[in-house]
């Protein structure tokens, strides 16, 4: 039995020091410590020793445990210190290497024209209005003065939800809805999405943005217009840019006129960009009609008013030279991520 003991003692050794990982070592000690590992059947086999026996033996088999178990300690923490050493030359970290770059998103191009124009109107005193984008008839054409019979009415120009609601095709309801609610001096901008049932070209979405001008109080001209939408193109286009009014018809302004602005490419000598003009088409505008007014409860007697309607799309594409409106809805951010 003494013998058998040894022969284990000297095995086990063995194959601590053979082991190469702790998962090795783990293995080691179950095969001869574990609860069917070989020194534990040895251990249960010494009922049959006679009564003298049992406490040497016994004595013998917890040397050897002992033995087994501080070696199999000190082969742990030899493994241990490689495995940690090894660790450490694969899992080093180069503190130089540059950083994995954090890309910051920016906003879309009309985003940032419609933030700009907004910027612009705010530092004249305006107040930014909203109105929804979902309208009726009477808010997008009848109370704005618009006929019967107008085109823009048409199911071809306009989308209905139904006989009295639609999609707004321009931002001028918000005027109405303004000075329903507001007494005048009113100023106010108000930018937004607009719809129109258009097939998309390079010039044409049916979905498009607008910002819409309104400014009314006692004793307001078109000199006042005129001042505003000159200030306003100087510090959107450039301070050298001129402006000029064509005549025009609008229904909810009397006089209308439609306003364009020297060339910013060429000055207004003619180029390219301009098609040889040297002017381009901004924006429409008037002085408010006094049926207008007088649909709000506002006395055309004792107020005047100026209004204004652009385009945003289009002026954040001629701004950033963008030659199809499309681009601006495509979401392809190789596109986008040149603004
Ligand atoms: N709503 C007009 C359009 O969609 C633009 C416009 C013209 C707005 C003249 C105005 C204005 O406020 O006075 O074509």
């Amino acid at each position: 039995m003494e013998a058998k003991l040894k022969e284990l003692q000297q095995r086990a050794i063995l194959d601590i020091d053979s082991a190469g990982f702790t998962d090795d070592l783990e293995k080691v000690r179950i095969k001869y410590l574990g609860k069917k590992g070989e020194l534990t059947e040895v251990l249960r086999g010494m009922g049959a020793l006679s009564a003298e026996e049992r406490p040497l033996v016994g004595k013998i088999a917890n040397e050897v445990r002992e033995e087994i178990e501080s070696h199999l300690d000190k082969a742990k923490f030899l493994i241990k210190g490689k495995e940690m050493n090894k660790r450490l030359e694969t899992e080093s970290i180069d503190v130089t290497m540059p950083g994995a770059e954090i890309t910051l998103g920016k906003r879309h191009p009309l985003t940032q024209g419609m933030d700009e124009l907004k910027d612009i109107f705010i530092s004249m005193g305006f107040q930014v209005a909203e109105g929804p984008e979902v309208e009726t008839v009477h808010y997008n054409f009848d109370a704005l003065n618009a006929a019967p019979n107008h085109p823009s009415r048409d199911m071809s120009d306009t989308f209905y939800i139904n006989d009295d609601v639609i999609l707004r095709t321009q931002t001028s309801p918000v005027q109405v809805r303004v000075m329903e609610k507001t007494k005048p001096p009113i100023r106010i901008i108000s930018p937004g999405r607009c719809f129109r049932n258009d097939t998309p070209d390079a010039t044409h979405s049916p979905m498009f943005h607008q910002l819409e001008g309104l400014v009314v109080g006692k004793g307001i001209t078109l000199a006042d217009l005129k001042g505003t939408l000159e200030v306003f193109v100087k510090k959107f286009l450039g301070e050298h840019t001129q402006i000029k009014f064509r005549p025009h018809f609008f229904p909810f302004t009397e006089p209308s006129a439609e306003v364009d602005a020297t060339c910013f490419k060429c000055g207004g000598s003619g180029c390219g960009f301009c098609k040889k003009s040297g002017w381009i088409e901004l924006l429409g505008a008037g002085m408010v009609h006094p049926n207008v007014l007088r649909n709000c409860g506002i006395d055309p007697e004792v107020y005047s008013g100026f209004a204004f309607g652009m385009g945003v799309d289009r002026l954040v594409m001629l701004k950033y030279g963008i030659d199809d409106i499309r681009l601006l809805y495509d979401n392809d951010m190789r596109f986008l991520n040149q603004f």
